[in-house]
C-alpha cells in the first residue's frame, strides 16, 4: 500500500506483510516524523516516541534512454577477478577500433582510475554534490582515446548520503542518460558486492558483464549477479542482458577444466566464446603503469581482450 507523511507529504510503498497489528508506527525518513498508520484506516496522525521502521523506497518507472550507447557493467560480487582490468582492456581494445568510449569507475578502491593515472580528480560523488555542474564537467580524458569518470574515497559516503535521500536507485540512469548519445560504449567498473553500486550501475546498463575464474567461489558470485539481473528484468521491466567471461583460465590445472565445462554447462549462450587466459603481462603492465595494447599490444591478454570486444560489439546487447 502507499503511504503517505502528513508533514512532508513524501509517499512510501510499505509492505502490507508488516501490519501485523491494528496499526503501526512509521518514521519518515525525510522529515523525520513519526505517524501512525492504520490496517483499515489509513488515516495518519504524528505521534510522540516510538521506535523507527524505514519505509520501502517507492518504485517509479525507469528514466528512458533513446540513445544508441550501449552500457555494460563489469561485476562478480567476488574480488579479485579481474573486473577492473576487464573494463580497461575492454575498453581500450574498443577505443582502438575506433569506438567512442566512456569508462566509469563505481568503486571507492579507484583501481580503475589508478591504472589510468587519474587518481585525485573527482568523481560520481561531486557530481551528485554539485548544484551547477552537469556530468559533462567531471568526465576527464585520458592519454588512451578514451574518457573517464574518475572515482575518489569520497565515493565512500556517496551510498549513505543518497540513500538516506530516498530515491537513489537511478541516480547514475539519470546522469549517464544525459551524455549517452556521445559514446558508444559506457563500461562502469563495479565493486565486489551487490548494493547500491551494483545496483545503481545495472539499471543504467544493457548487459552485465560478469568475469570469473574458474574457481568455485567465482562461481558463486556469478550467481549472485545472476539472479540480480533477472530480479531487475521481472521486477522493474528492464531489458537487462548478462554476459559470463572466463578470466585468468589456465589449461594446465585440472580443476580449471572441471569448472569450466560447468560453466559451459550452466550459462549456454550466455558464456562469451572469447577466454582471457592467465598472462604475467597483465600484471607487468600495471606495476610499469600502463594499459596492457600500450605496454605489449601483441602480448596474448592484449589479443584476447581485443577478441573479446568485438564479441561484444557483435553481440546485440541493446
Ligand atoms: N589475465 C590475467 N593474468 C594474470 N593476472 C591477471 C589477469 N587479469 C587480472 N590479473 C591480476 O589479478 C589481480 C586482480 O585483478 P583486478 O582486475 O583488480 O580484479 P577485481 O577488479 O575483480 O578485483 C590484479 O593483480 C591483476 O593484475
Ligand atoms: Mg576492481
Amino acid at each position: 500500500m502507499i503511504i503517505t507523511c502528513p508533514s512532508c507529504s513524501t509517499k512510501y510503498q510499505l509492505n502490507e506483510a508488516r501490519l501485523k497489528r491494528a496499526q503501526v508506527k512509521v518514521r519518515c525518513m525525510k522529515c523525520k516524523t513519526l505517524f501512525i498508520v492504520r490496517r483499515r484506516n489509513l488515516n495518519q496522525e504524528p505521534v510522540k516516541g516510538a521506535e523507527t521502521m524505514a519505509p520501502t523506497v517507492p518504485r517509479r518507472t525507469p528514466p528512458v534512454d533513446n540513445s544508441r550507447c550501449v552500457t555494460m557493467t563489469i561485476c562478480n560480487q567476488k574480488g579479485g577477478v579481474a573486473k577492473t582490468s576487464s573494463c580497461m582492456n575492454i575498453g581500450i581494445s574498443l577505443a582502438q577500433m575506433g569506438k567512442r568510449v566512456l569508462l566509469v569507475d563505481f568503486d571507492v578502491q579507484a583501481n580503475l582510475s589508478v591504472l589510468l593515472g587519474k587518481f585525485n580528480a573527482k568523481s560520481f560523488f561531486d557530481v551528485m554534490d554539485s548544484q551547477n555542474e552537469s556530468i559533462d564537467q567531471h568526465i576527464i580524458a585520458t592519454d588512451y582515446g578514451l574518457s573517464l569518470l574518475p572515482s575518489n574515497t569520497k565515493m565512500a559516503l556517496l551510498a549513505k548520503k543518497q540513500m538516506q535521500q530516498g530515491d537513489y536507485e537511478y541516480l547514475l540512469t539519470e546522469k549517464l542518460n544525459e551524455i549517452k548519445k556521445e559514446y558508444d560504449y559506457i563500461l562502469i567498473d563495479t565493486p565486489p558486492s551487490g548494493d547500491f553500486f551494483t545496483l545503481n550501475a545495472l539499471l543504467a546498463s544493457d548487459a552485465a558483464i560478469i568475469p570469473t575464474q574458474c574457481e568455485y567461489l567465482s562461481i558463486n558470485g556469478v550467481d549472485h549477479i545472476v539472479r540480480m539481473v533477472n530480479v531487475i528484468k521481472e521486477k522493474r521491466m528492464h531489458h537487462l542482458n548478462y554476459k559470463v567471461l572466463v578470466t585468468m583460465y589456465n589449461a594446465d590445472i585440472t580443476a580449471a577444466n572441471v569448472i569450466l565445462d560447468k560453466i559451459k554447462n550452466k550459462y549456454g549462450d550466455h558464456l562469451l566464446n572469447g577466454i582471457i587466459q592467465m598472462d604475467g603481462k597483465v600484471q607487468e603492465s600495471q606495476i610499469n603503469q600502463k594499459p596492457l595494447h600500450y605496454y605489449d599490444a601483441g602480448s596474448r591478454a592484449a589479443t584476447e581482450y581485443s577478441a573479446v570486444a568485438k564479441e561484444l560489439m557483435e553481440a546485440q546487447l541493446k
